[in-house]
């Protein structure tokens, strides 16, 4: 089910921004002009990750400094241990959408 998450000028290059979509809480990412949805809760322990930092397509939890890749949600460095979930997007105008 496609659902408007925001506007194209709400999320900044490299900047993980934060939208709840269905009471779940996601993150989008913006890199080289490509939007990524992702959950935005780690999955090691309860960190909210658009307070982490973004390079290249990596996001960097900030509490424990678990990377995850932003396209595929696998999880590049420890101590997570699951992926996060990633959700497809697609952009409307100047509106983003999530299929969550
Ligand atoms: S809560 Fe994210 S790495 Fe620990």
């Amino acid at each position: 089910m496609w659902v408007e998450a925001c506007g194209v000028s709400d999320v900044e290059e490299g900047r993980p921004y934060h939208v709840e979509v269905n009471g779940a809480q996601l993150i989008i990412a913006k890199v080289s002009d490509n939007y990524y949805a992702l959950d935005g809760i780690c999955t090691h322990e309860y960190a909210e990750l658009w307070l982490g930092f973004i390079t290249d397509e990596t996001i960097t939890c900030p509490l424990h400094l678990s990377q995850f890749n932003l396209k595929t949600g696998e999880v590049i460095s420890p101590p997570a241990e699951q992926p996060l979930r990633t959700y497809p997007v697609k952009i409307e105008g100047q509106r983003i959408y999530i299929d969550i």
